[in-house]
């Protein structure tokens, strides 16, 4: 199968689902899950069968719009109490990528210009401002590859973190778009992919697409990227991000920034790579980020066949850190680069959304 038939996030309205691939089960199987109630979309998210913050805003506005197709609703004020109560439900999947909140007050935005019309007009608004989300992050995609690519030189060794390609938004990603073009156009990279720790995104998915791709990639332990940065081997990172603040502070997969401090030490430059919608100017810095904490038990035995540490032991398992603005050399969105201080471009690229 061809990597970029796979469909991370779809709506089919005929069987009243949302379509995800499981991404838990890959790289081993490649299962389609029809989810048709706002508890199992919920679940999904929750336990990362469908991941990545762009994919997570998308299947979530598929969500949304999927399941109040089936509501029987006699007017606006009917459906909208029935629309709020899903959206505020599915909000709590999980706290920390902004693409969820903003997917779902887009909706939110659309269904309130359209008070005065009908529930089947209602129904489609949402149909409609769901493909549009999903629309213009596969379309940001291409662009910031492009942008990204414009700050790499043919041969160069790459390490990423995470997963930020095609399974975590759709078409080329974000952190991956510049490798997938770079790939296409014969600039010979060697990527170096962390297998991060502790849901191994970057062994399961990265490494998977980066391979099904022809990328000359190579899997490393999260604790041997200095080691490979020593060595020489490393000319750039690339990694996504979850939550940029206005400030550029940045929340990406736990362990980013420690990757950060690294390339700051050897002297590497550290890419961030996002669409806008990614940016939240209501939060003034990394602070303000709600970085989500996660089941213990994904430190202790999650994938493997038998406890990894002695019963009882406590355990800490954030899902994400920030990185310090100062620490990232560029943040590059579908509208371009941006280097520290963020804000100014950040205000600009806001004003003309
Ligand atoms: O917990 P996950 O797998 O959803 O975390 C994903 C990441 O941290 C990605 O790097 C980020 O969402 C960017 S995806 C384009």
């Amino acid at each position: 199968m061809d990597l970029f038939t796979i469909v991370t996030a779809r709506a089919d309205y005929e069987q009243g689902a949302l379509v995800i691939i499981d991404q838990t089960q890959l790289p081993g199987r490649e299962v389609y899950l029809a989810l048709k109630t706002s508890e199992e979309i919920w679940e999904a998210i929750y336990l990362l069968k469908v991941r990545g913050a762009p994919a997570i805003g998308v299947a979530a506005a598929y969500g949304v719009a999927v399941c109040m197709q089936k509501v029987a609703a006699t007017g606006f004020d009917d459906f909208y109490r029935e629309f709020s109560r899903v959206k505020d439900y599915l909000a709590s999947s999980r706290p920390t990528a902004v693409n969820l909140f903003t997917a779902l007050e887009r909706l939110n935005r659309a269904l309130l210009k359209h008070q005065g019309v009908g529930v089947e007009i209602l129904k489609q608004v949402l149909r409609e401002e769901a493909e549009a989300i999903r629309k213009e992050d596969a379309e940001a995609c291409r662009k910031i590859g492009e942008h990204g690519l414009s700050l790499l030189k043919p041969g160069m060794g790459l390490l990423t973190h995470c997963n930020a390609g095609h399974l975590a938004v759709s078409e080329y990603g974000t952190a991956l778009a510049p490798i997938y073009l770079g790939q296409e156009q014969g600039f010979g990279f060697s990527v170096f992919v962390d297998e991060t720790r502790p849901l191994l995104q970057g062994a399961r998915l990265t490494a998977f697409e980066l391979q099904k791709a022809g990328v000359n990639v190579t899997l490393i332990c999260d604790n041997m990227a200095s080691s490979v940065m020593k060595q020489g081997w490393v000319q750039a990172v690339l990694v996504g991000c979850d939550r940029v603040a206005a400030n550029g502070d940045t929340a990406n997969k736990i362990g980013t920034s420690g990757v950060a401090v690294l390339a700051k030490y050897y002297g590497i430059p550290f890419y961030v790579l996002g669409p806008t919608s990614t940016i939240d100017m209501d939060c003034p810095t990394g602070k303000e980020i709600k970085i989500e904490e996660r089941d213990p038990a994904e430190v202790t035995e999650k994938w493997y066949d038998r406890r990894m540490a002695p019963e009882g032991i406590h355990v800490y398992n954030p899902a994400f850190d920030v990185t310090p603005a100062e620490l990232i050399t560029a943040i590059i969105t579908e509208k371009g680069i941006a280097y520290f201080p963020f804000n100014d471009t950040f205000r600009e690229w806001k004003k003309n959304k």
